[in-house]
């Protein structure tokens, strides 16, 4: 028998929303709940046994409250992190996490130099190091740890205008010219940064491709789910949404417009 699954998003902000609307085309049954965990971002500068104490606490909460079938860490920082750990801590629930998308990219690149542009947090993750070694063998990797473009990419989705330059800055070093050969592909290794790939796009010194993971994530998730509780299943009301804030703070206008344009309506 095949039932809608209840299925809770997770990021440290808005960036998963990139994700959510990915799994939400492939499940439009499902019931879900996106939480954002704005009280503890950005995740980026964290130290890691503190950011794993916290998202293992935040976690409590909205697994004890929401009891979904399946969790998706929408969050390359938490996931490269943290996955082991919310695994062992509730064997019962399926996760599925967002990591660099380094296979693809050195399986697309031509020219072997690829770039990783990710927070400073999942560049310094020792699952990162491992996923060059084992899929980029034969590729330069550039990693890029972003201070800013997390919260850039925040303040842009509760409706801010955000400089030009503040965003050319941040990606410039993705670009590298070695040998004749320039940098072809760059990861979205931020779940936050599809949310300005029009602006990477206008700004980059010469084109590449941008990978963005979250169609692949959501593929994997309703994979899980039908290998777990089957296809999915038509619901006769309208699909349950809501989106949670940890700060417990109510959406400004603009944002609960732009979540509303994502079909989520604020809890
Ligand atoms: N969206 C998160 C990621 O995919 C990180 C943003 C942050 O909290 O620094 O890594």
């Amino acid at each position: 028998m095949t039932r809608s699954p209840k299925i809770l998003v997770f990021d440290s902000g808005l960036g998963g929303l990139t994700v959510f609307s990915e799994i939400a085309k492939i499940r439009p049954n499902a019931e879900f709940v996106y939480c954002a965990d704005d009280a503890g971002f950005p995740y980026g500068s964290w130290g890691e046994p503190e950011l794993v104490a916290r998202i293992l606490a935040v976690m409590a909460a909205q697994i004890d409250q929401h009891e979904p079938d399946i969790v998706v860490i929408a969050c390359n920082t938490a996931s490269t992190l943290a996955l082991p750990q919310l695994r062992a801590r509730w064997p019962g629930v399926l996760f599925v996490g967002t990591v660099p998308a380094i296979k693809p990219a050195a399986a697309m690149s031509r020219t072997k130099l690829i770039s990783v542009l990710a927070t400073p947090g999942t560049v310094a993750r020792d699952y990162t190091q491992k996923l060059i070694q084992e899929f980029a063998g034969g590729c330069a990797v550039t990693l890029v740890g972003s201070k800013h473009l997390a919260k850039l990419a925040e303040s842009a989705i509760h409706g801010e205008e955000i400089a030009d330059g503040a965003i050319a800055s941040e990606i410039a070093s993705c670009f590298v010219q070695r040998e004749g050969a320039r940098t072809d592909v760059i990861v979205l290794a931020c779940t936050h940064y599809p949310l300005l790939l029009e602006s990477f796009a206008r700004l980059a010194p010469w084109p590449v491709d941008w990978i963005d993971s979250a169609p692949a994530i959501a593929r994997r998730a309703d994979q899980v789910l039908v290998e777990n509780l089957g296809p999915d299943a038509p619901n006769g009301d309208a699909p349950r949404r809501r989106a949670i804030f940890t700060s417990g703070a109510a959406p400004s206008e603009s944002l609960a417009a732009t979540l509303a344009r994502y079909g989520l309506p604020a809890a």
